[in-house]
């Protein structure tokens, strides 16, 4: 029985974390959720953002599932998901976007089946910020490592070969940023060197965002630096449903938490309307990570089932059923 670190989160986090677990233990799935929050929730109760009972369970379980957090806004607060990237070096975010049927959206007909990978620790997001008051200069510095190149370009190609992808996209803009953006060109020069059998291509960033948005599905696997794939990994999502359908995973080399990208919905919190399509799909990639394929064949068949019967679906996706009238569906389809 694996232990999974779980955090529900904030705001539609524990409704949707519940339809999860509901699934999994209906599925017979051979986990055991270790819970344990971060967050607003667990500020207001504790005054604590990331409580030192979480780090410990991190660290000793190694995979964790989590809700979305909501950031209490104002100084001093750091983003929870940059702080557990960086300290637990999850270099890889991994978000893949795929058309499925029943998920309505303006390419529902073009077969998209794309996974980026966006360099998770440095870049733009490094922390490295001043702002010299007196004479009104702000800096952002975007440092990008050899090492931390090295590592998501090569492992954005092994994953292509482990996974029967043609192609690897590098998203960059090396024209300009010549000393940033060229390492990491380097490093994926030197990956596609290693990787003869995948195809290797390079698109300044601009052009990418207007290729994906033209013709979406000639792309395969993408990897990119941390602000150009924050920014990406969002417009990918768009093209296939938006941020309530698709997964993501923060994965380093020795651990892995998987999370559902959009935010914590305040506005629908608690009311049952929440679709736990995205986080489902986080856990069924937490699955595969550790080993558990037929499982998460198994429920991503019953999920897909589901989606076609727009009367079981939530009302984002066109429906008008609650989150557990739709989570009950997922567990009513698992043996078909
Ligand atoms: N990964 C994370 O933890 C994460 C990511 C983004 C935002 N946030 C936080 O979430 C809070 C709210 O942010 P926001 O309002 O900008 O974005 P949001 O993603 O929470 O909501 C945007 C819109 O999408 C809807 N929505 C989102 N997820 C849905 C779901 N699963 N089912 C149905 N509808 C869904 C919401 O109702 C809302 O109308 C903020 O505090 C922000 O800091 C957290």
């Amino acid at each position: 029985m694996q232990l999974i670190t779980l955090i529900p989160g904030d705001g539609i986090g524990p409704e949707i974390t519940k339809a999860v677990t509901d699934i999994f233990a209906a599925a017979e799935v051979p986990v055991q959720w270790e819970e344990q929050n971060a967050g607003q929730t667990t500020f207001d109760a504790s005054g604590e953002l990331i409580p030192q009972a979480l780090l410990d369970s991190l660290e000793k379980n190694r995979v964790g599932l989590k809700g979305p957090i909501t950031t209490p806004v104002g100084k001093g607060f750091r983003s929870i998901n940059v702080t557990l990237r960086q300290k637990y070096n999850l270099y890889q975010n991994v978000r893949p976007s795929k058309t499925t049927p029943g998920i309505a959206s303006r390419y529902a007909d073009s077969g998209i089946d794309l996974v980026l990978f966006r360099e998770n620790t440095e870049g733009l997001y490094s922390g490295l910020e001043m702002y010299d008051e007196h004479n009104g200069i702000a800096d952002s510095i975007a440092r990008n490592t050899v090492v931390g190149a090295r590592r998501i370009c090569r492992a954005a190609f092994a994953y292509a070969a482990k996974h029967g992808r043609k192609k690897v996209t590098m998203a960059h803009k090396a024209n300009i940023l010549k000393v940033a953006g060229k390492v990491m060109l380097d490093a994926a020069q030197e990956a596609a060197r290693e990787f003869p059998q995948i195809q290797y291509e390079e698109k300044i960033i601009d052009n990418m965002c207007m290729q994906l948005v033209i013709r979406p599905e000639q792309f395969d696997v993408i990897v990119t630096t941390n602000l150009f794939g924050d920014i990406l990994s969002d417009l990918c999502a768009g093209l296939v449903g938006g941020l309530g359908v698709v997964a993501g995973a923060n994965i380093g080399d020795d651990m892995a938490i998987f999370e559902a990208v959009h935010g914590s919905a305040p506005d629908i919190a608690g009311q049952g309307k929440a679709n736990p399509t995205a986080l489902l799909r986080s856990a069924l990639m937490m699955l595969h990570h550790i080993g558990e394929h037929a499982k998460a064949d198994q429920i991503e068949k019953a999920l897909h089932l589901t989606l076609l019967d727009k009367s079981k679906c939530t009302g984002d996706l066109g429906g008008s059923a609650s989150t557990s009238e739709f989570t009950q569906a997922i567990i009513g389809n698992l043996g078909k």
